[in-house]
């Protein structure tokens, strides 16, 4: 009921149709990627060979040529074309190919959250590396008018960036904050006019100034959330690439895009668009995230907007680290009193000051149309449905859902909407409005009922304390992983509620076009605005730790992940490992590593064959070369997690894990187990001597549990916990069991 899609990304359903008027054929070329794996040594070979590869399917020379769309070199090796259904499966046969893919077009899924995040504006920097630090970002563009892109006291762009700055079009340039900025406009069905960097959508100036924005004092939208905006990582650079236009981010664009980034010399990377696919290949952000993982790269990507429901989670391959959203411990809240002077809070971002003490209030059943048949209800407020006299100058009560311009259309001057289910987000909209609870419609319509000039009045907005924080989103995007059982996800959560940010003038506040409010801040909610956050975390530890892995970097944001309240019983399947705590994560203890042939050994587990991985890696590598390894997940990332279909079955299962040592030199780790009665978890050995930094020592955790362990549990998850620590650091890893719902 609520419009959370409004600003965030989704997977359209529509795929890409480009026809040749070429031939009798009626049949439809329809653009795919195709994918072949690790990048090649030499560019120009490559494209020889997928030129090569193109004709071996379409025999006729120029309709090869016209089908060719794009070619991927620089970080793997893939080219994109239109092509008929049995081309795609002969190409599908060729056993140079790793995947075959329809192009589809995906949909884009703050100044308090770094004070919450205990990162003040004091906090400890390593500045020198820091402003070395580039993050990339796969986004809507950036506006350059917007200070928070302020490039005050900022050196040159680092030596180790390659990338570009495409200035075209109203696109003014780039500077020493936004080094890079550059377009992706290859989709044949929905070529851009006049394509630049310049964002026109305000998604990717709010992303990429929540990560690296300047630090800007007394920022706030129209009075609200005032504070001083500034990224996590207020030193570090941005690179923009965009590839995101009003239709949509394609396919080939998003891959166009990650094949440069991975390339350029940055250092993270952050995507706020939804994912797709079933399988890892199939999927250009979880390809694009590999190659980037084994270029040290840590790829953060959003989880989704689906929640609260199971298995919506998305960009859950475990090289990338997914991240859902949660509350800050402030909210916005728009207080309402009534006539007779009851009073509440409803949930929306209003703007808008009241000029007069009170202003008429009406139901859309009292203000229904005469015109409207007996059996159609009023109270949803839809055009057509209520009386322009008797709306003009009132505030009208709604239920569930109103069309704001048709009742601004008929003079009414506020509203004020009834939702069943409760909410946790407010947004931002063009008139007077709040969300209000069922027991507080009661009480309107009571007393709306019961007076003859009823009036109301809905101030501005307020931020107001939120006791319940830190909790995970409604809207955020729940596991269970449909991509593959053996890992928990999402990793981890990060503010995603009432973030304020940059945004772009080039459009209204709510994009709605008769909202004729402009700014240069906006405050708004999604996964879209928890994972430039985690990005930045990232981008933070690594600014102390520039020797660390992508994975290492995961692992210490996950182990030292601050523990969530359960609000629904889904626990780690809403939270994964828990809210960010970037400041601890600069000093993890122990850290949970993967190599790429850990990650291949995890692909072999998960029934990926040898020929793919061969193309995959370029080294040859096949699942029978590589060493068996005999856990339950074979991956050694930082929460276990088991996953099974019939209750009656007995549960058990052993993953063998390896920690590095990165705290103290000498120093002896004991492990705690904290479980639910009739599960058990034993850790062989429970004590780890260290002698040495960076020193690796294994372990063994074995789980059991008796049949219909589940069934004695309301909830089909149960959470139990393992965590190591040497008295000053704790290695938090959560262990989750989860029976499959049935879907
Ligand atoms: C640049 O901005 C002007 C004024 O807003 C607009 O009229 C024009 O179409 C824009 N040009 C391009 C190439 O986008
Ligand atoms: C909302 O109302 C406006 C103006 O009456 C109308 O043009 C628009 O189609 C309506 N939107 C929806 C979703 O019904
Ligand atoms: C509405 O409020 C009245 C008066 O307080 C109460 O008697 C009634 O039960 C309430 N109705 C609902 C549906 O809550
Ligand atoms: C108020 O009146 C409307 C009819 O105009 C009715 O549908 C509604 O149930 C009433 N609500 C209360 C709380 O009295
Ligand atoms: C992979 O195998 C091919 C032929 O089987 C060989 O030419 C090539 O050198 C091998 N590559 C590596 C990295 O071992
Ligand atoms: C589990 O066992 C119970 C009792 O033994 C039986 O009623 C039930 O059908 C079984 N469930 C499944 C999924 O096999
Ligand atoms: C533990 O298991 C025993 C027998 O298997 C069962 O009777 C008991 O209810 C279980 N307890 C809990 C808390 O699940």
């Amino acid at each position: 009921m609520v419009p959370i899609c409004m600003l965030t990304l989704f997977l359209l359903a529509t795929q890409l149709h480009w026809s040749f008027t070429h031939g009798s054929s009626d049949q439809v070329r329809k653009a795919y990627i195709v994918y072949l794996g690790e990048a090649p040594r030499l560019r120009s070979n490559a494209v020889v060979h997928q030129h090569n590869l193109l004709s071996s399917v379409i025999k006729d020379e120029s309709i090869a040529r016209q089908a060719r769309i794009h070619s991927y070199t620089k970080s793997f090796n893939a080219f994109a074309a239109n092509l008929l259904p049995d081309e795609v499966q002969k190409l599908k046969e060729n056993k140079n190919v790793v995947s075959v893919f329809p192009s589809r077009v995906r949909k884009l899924h703050t100044t308090r959250s770094w004070d919450y995040l205990k990162m003040p504006l004091s906090v400890k920097r390593n500045l020198k590396i820091e402003s070395n630090i580039i993050v990339g970002v796969l986004d809507t563009g950036v506006y350059m008018g917007a200070p928070s892109f302020n490039d005050k006291g900022l050196g040159p762009p680092p030596s180790k960036w390659k990338g570009r700055c495409q200035v075209v079009g109203n696109f003014t340039g780039c500077n020493n904050k936004v080094i890079g900025a550059t377009f992706y406009n290859n989709d044949p069905n929905s070529p851009q006019r006049n394509p630049s960097p310049l964002d026109d959508d305000g998604h990717g100036s709010h992303t990429s100034s929540t990560i690296a924005g300047a630090t800007v004092a007394g920022a706030s939208l129209y009075g609200l959330g005032k504070g001083t905006a500034r990224g996590g990582v207020p030193s570090a650079r941005i690179a923009m690439y965009k590839v995101c236009w009003a239709r949509g981010c394609s396919d080939i664009d998003l891959l166009a895009g990650l094949d440069d980034a991975i390339d350029d010399g940055i250092d993270v990377i952050s995507i706020s668009i939804g994912g797709a696919g079933n399988g890892f290949f199939d999927d250009p952000i979880a390809i694009g995230a590999f190659h980037a993982m084994k270029k040290g790269i840590l790829t953060a990507c959003s989880a989704g907007n689906s929640g609260p429901y199971v298995y919506t989670v998305q960009n859950a391959a475990p090289w990338i680290m997914t991240v859902g959203a949660s509350s800050l411990d402030m909210e916005f809240r728009t207080p309402i009193k009534l006539g007779n002077g009851k009073e509440n809070a409803g949930f929306s971002i209003n703007t808008f000051a009241p000029n007069k003490k009170l202003y008429p209030i009406t139901s859309a059943a009292i203000a229904a149309s005469s015109t409207i048949s007996p059996n159609v209800s009023p109270w949803g407020c839809n055009v057509g449905l209520l009386d322009r006299k008797k709306v003009n100058g009132k505030i009208v009560v709604c239920k569930e859902a109103a069309n704001e311009t048709y009742i601004k259309s008929l003079g009414g001057i506020g509203v004020l909407i009834s939702l069943i289910e409760k909410t946790d987000t407010s947004f931002t909209a063009t008139m007077p409005e709040a969300y209000i609870d069922s027991s507080f419609e009661n009480t309107t319509l009571t007393y709306v009922n019961s007076t003859k000039a009823p009036q109301a009045v809905i101030y501005q907005s307020k931020r107001i304390p939120n006791a319940a924080a830190p909790f995970v989103a409604s809207f955020s995007s729940r596991g269970p992983n449909t991509q593959t059982s053996a890992i928990l996800k999402p990793d981890i959560v990060a503010p995603g509620i009432d973030i304020l940010a940059a945004y772009s003038k080039l459009v209204s506040l709510t994009g709605d076009p008769d909202d004729n409010r402009f700014d240069v801040y906006n405050i708004i909610s999604g996964t879209s605005m928890a994972c430039p956050h985690v990005a930045a975390a990232a981008a933070y530890v690594k600014s102390f730790h520039p020797d660390w892995s992508s994975s290492a970097i995961k692992s210490a944001l996950m182990t030292t992940a601050t523990e969530m309240k359960v609000k629904d019983g889904l626990a780690e399947l809403a939270y994964g490992a828990g809210q960010i705590d970037p400041t601890s994560a600069l000093q993890p203890g122990l850290i949970y590593d993967s190599s790429t042939l850990d990650y291949i050994r995890f692909l072999c587990n998960e029934g990926y064959t040898g020929t793919i991985l061969n193309l995959f890696t370029e080294d040859n590598t096949t699942c029978s070369s590589v060493p068996k390894f005999g856990g339950y997940d074979s991956l050694n990332y930082p929460t276990l997690y088991y996953q099974y279909d019939d209750p009656n079955s007995t549960i058990s299962a052993i993953y063998y894990r390896t920690v590095t040592n990165v705290g103290f030199r000498n120093s002896i780790y004991k492990a705690t187990v904290t479980a639910p009665k009739n599960l058990t978890v034993t850790v062989v050995p429970n004590k780890l001597s260290f002698t040495q930094l960076h020193q690796k020592k294994s372990f063994k955790v074995t789980i059991k549990a008796p049949p219909q362990f589940l069934q004695t549990f309301q909830y089909t998850h149960r959470s139990a916990s393992l965590e190591w620590s040497d008295g000053r650091h704790r290695v938090k890893s959560p262990i989750l069991i989860s029976l499959s719902a049935p879907r």
